[in-house]
């Protein structure tokens, strides 16, 4: 069966021999955008941590996927059996880039909120779920009943807290749902350290990776994670599709997510329901087009991670000592400004409102940040005072150029 997964993008060979291995590159870097005052400028995209721009990679594997787009799991005719082999073909890349255990359910979903949903769609009756009000909002909301544990001032803290409040849960099932990198402060959240906490204690943990996979790998065999759930959108590819992740039984048990066409193994009087959890939770055609988009995103960043880590770190680096140097303007961060993060950085600036910096910044100088309080309302009301705030976020198509024009945009609304 031909293949229509993306080839790595190759190292390029200098003349004189050196091999340099280039980050991957996104569609749309230099797009011009409209000033206030008539001009045109190169977009400065530091709103990564919303939606990604697409990979070159991901945007050649649809186009070479497109003239076999066709149905999925439906059809005898050649494009289908091309498309069905590159629908799984992507849910086994997804698998591999997660370091999910191979017997795992990898379902495509529509994004990490869908992937959230599916889980607490899922979970036994009575199971108690244990979550930080720092989470984003799609970790946050979708369970029935959830003990919300306060943010905590150390990562050692949230692991002891967690350990305390799993240990009080009703005899049952329990699970405790955490975020690997905060979508707020970009702190990374100790994830393993929680893993045993959780499994010390006989609960699940899923992770909410939207915003650790776009950076850094996450293996969840060594971690020790039950399930994790990204967005294609957030990892450079721009289709609605995302991803849950994890132990298959509770997901196998449930009754479809959505009920329909695909879901079902036989329809008569009664209905018999697919029994393998990713039939059983992708009713109707799948996302196809989604699923290889997010596949190639995952094959191109797998294969340069010590080459985005750098230029992220010289980014962030740049980005938050440039913060720091600006007098009223305050970054927010739960744990200081030592501790771990990825290319994300939120800020208040005195004597202005976040959503007329964002407008400032996008008006006259052609930046893209966000503004408000990132559907993570709890938390940012805890470190913004109750008030907004104002994100700036990397990603591959980030240069210095994007994060100084940030830096003196913001010297002069400050008059410094
Ligand atoms: N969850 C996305 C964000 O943090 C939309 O901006």
């Amino acid at each position: 069966m031909p293949t229509l997964l993306s080839p790595i993008t190759p190292a390029v060979t200098r003349p004189e021999g050196v091999r340099v291995r280039r980050i991957p590159r996104v569609v749309g870097a230099d797009a011009p955008v409209p000033l206030r005052d008539g001009g045109r400028i190169p977009y400065a995209n530091l709103d990564y941590a919303a939606s990604a721009p697409c990979l070159e990679a991901v945007h050649e594997a649809v186009a070479r996927a497109l003239p076999y787009y066709s149905s999925v799991h439906r059809g005898a005719g050649y494009a289908s059996q091309v498309t069905t082999a590159a629908y799984e073909e992507a849910r086994e890349t997804v698998r591999a880039f997660l370091g999910a255990w191979r017997r795992s359910a990898v379902v495509f979903t529509r994004n990490t909120t869908d992937s959230m949903n599916l889980l607490a769609h899922a979970v036994p009756a009575g199971t108690s779920v244990v979550v930080f009000e720092t989470e984003h909002h799609a970790s946050l909301l979708p369970w029935r009943r959830a003990v919300r544990l306060p943010a905590p001032a150390t990562p050692a803290e949230a692991v002891s807290a967690a350990d305390r409040a799993l240990r009080s849960c009703p005899v049952g099932p329990r699970l405790l749902v955490v975020t690997a990198a905060s979508n707020v402060t970009g702190e990374l959240w100790p994830v393993a350290e929680l893993a045993r906490a959780a499994h010390r204690n006989g609960a699940r943990i899923a992770v909410d990776a939207a915003q650790l996979v776009p950076h850094r790998p996450l293996d969840m065999t060594a971690l020790g994670l039950d399930y994790a759930a990204f967005s294609g959108h957030k990892l450079y590819a721009p289709f609605g599709a995302g991803v849950l992740a994890g132990r298959a039984d509770w997901l196998r048990a449930a009754d479809p997510y959505l009920k329909g066409g695909g879901a079902s193994a036989s329809v008569g009087a009664t209905t018999r329901w697919a029994p393998a959890a990713e039939q059983r939770h992708e009713a109707g055609s799948p996302n196809v087009l989604g699923a290889i988009a997010l596949a190639a995103a995952c094959t191109a960043l797998s294969s340069r991670w010590d080459e985005i880590a750098a230029h992220e770190q010289a980014l962030t680096g740049r980005l938050r000592a440039g913060l720091s140097a600006l007098p009223r303007v305050r970054e927010l961060s739960l744990w200081g400004g030592r501790a771990p993060r990825v290319g994300i950085a939120s800020f208040t600036v005195d004597g202005w409102n976040a959503r007329d910096v964002a407008l400032t910044l996008s008006e006259e100088h052609g930046i893209g940040v966000r503004d408000g309080r990132f559907c993570a309302h709890p938390f940012v009301r805890h470190l913004a005072g109750g008030g907004t705030a104002v994100r700036a976020s990397l990603g591959l198509g980030t240069t210095e150029e994007h994060v100084d024009r940030l830096l003196t945009a913001l010297a002069g609304l400050t008059g410094r």
